[in-house]
This record gives C-alpha cells, structure tokens and sequence, in this order.
C-alpha cells in the first residue's frame, strides 16, 4: 500500500521515497520480508533514518517498535549516515598489542571522530572491526577498499589525507 504523505527528511530524495514505496508496495504482503525490506532501503537511502523505519513500519503493518527492533538488533543495519569514505580499524589481539589504540587516538584528535562515528561533514567515519586475517601487518586499518599495515600513529593523517 503506497502511502501519499512521505515524512520530510533532507537525506531522502522524491525519487528515493518512491523507490521506497515500490520496495514496500512488493513485500508487504509476504511475511517475514521485514529484513529484505530495510535492506532494500538501506540500499537505497545509504542508512535508515528515524522517519523512514516509522514509515516502514507503517507501510508493513508492523508496530514501530517492531522495526526498530529488527533494525537495532542486526549490525547490518545502520540508523546513522555513514562517511564518504569508511575506516576500518582492526581491535583483534595483534592489532591491540601493537597499537591500534594510538591509531584510533590519533584519528579521534585529527578528526573529532571515536569509534562508531561519523564526522558532521561525512568525510569519514570511523568502525572498530575483529581481526582482519592480517596480523603480520599489525596494526591494520582499511579505508575503503585500501588496506594500511603496519600503521604508525605519526603516519595516520599522511595517510587519511588522501581521502576527501
Ligand atoms: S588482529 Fe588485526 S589483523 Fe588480526
């Protein structure tokens, strides 16, 4: 059931309410499309804003605290927006004994950002993830797609400044 009134919200387009309401239009009468349907949004709009999951919930029949739920309780879904460019720091064993920690530090005074944030212009946000596989290379951090090893405190904006 498409619905006429879409919430205002400066991160959602008219073409990606729409969308939306195609996605919903599909899978609200198959049970248990919950899941697909914020993936589907989340693909959509980049991460899943407040509005959006109440409008989700109503377009599904749901009770929002439903939604909520199902969007909180998977770390495949994000409720805030996310960097242009993600950093990945790994807090595995390795990662930690050789100084992540002054890793993530150093970034947090460059760019005002702790783990789980996203800076205020979505240049980056910073997420602390489980060993990566690459402990030869401790500590690591991946920017994208970029793999950093062996990563010194002192080399972390020599490094970053290469993403805008
Ligand atoms: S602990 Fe960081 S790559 Fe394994």
């Amino acid at each position: 059931m498409a619905m006429d009134h879409h919430p205002e919200h400066p991160d959602i387009t008219a073409e990606m309410w729409a969308d939306i309401d195609t996605i919903i239009d599909e899978n609200c009468a198959i049970p248990g499309a919950l899941i697909t349907v914020l993936r589907l949004c989340q693909d959509t709009v980049g991460y899943l804003p407040a509005p959006l999951l109440d409008y989700v919930a109503l377009g599904m029949n749901l009770a929002s605290s439903q939604v909520f739920g199902v969007a909180t309780f998977y770390s495949l879904f994000s409720l805030k927006p996310k960097g242009r460019n993600i950093i990945k720091a790994c807090t595995g064993t390795a990662c930690y004994v050789k100084g992540i920690k002054e890793v993530m530090n150093r970034i947090g005074t460059n760019y005002g950002i702790n783990e789980g944030d996203t800076m205020e212009d979505r240049r980056f946000t910073l997420e602390g993830v489980r060993c990566l596989g690459a402990c030869g290379l401790a500590p690591v951090m991946i920017v994208n797609e970029d793999i950093h090893g062996n990563v010194d405190p002192k080399q972390v904006k020599n490094i970053l400044e290469e993403y805008s």
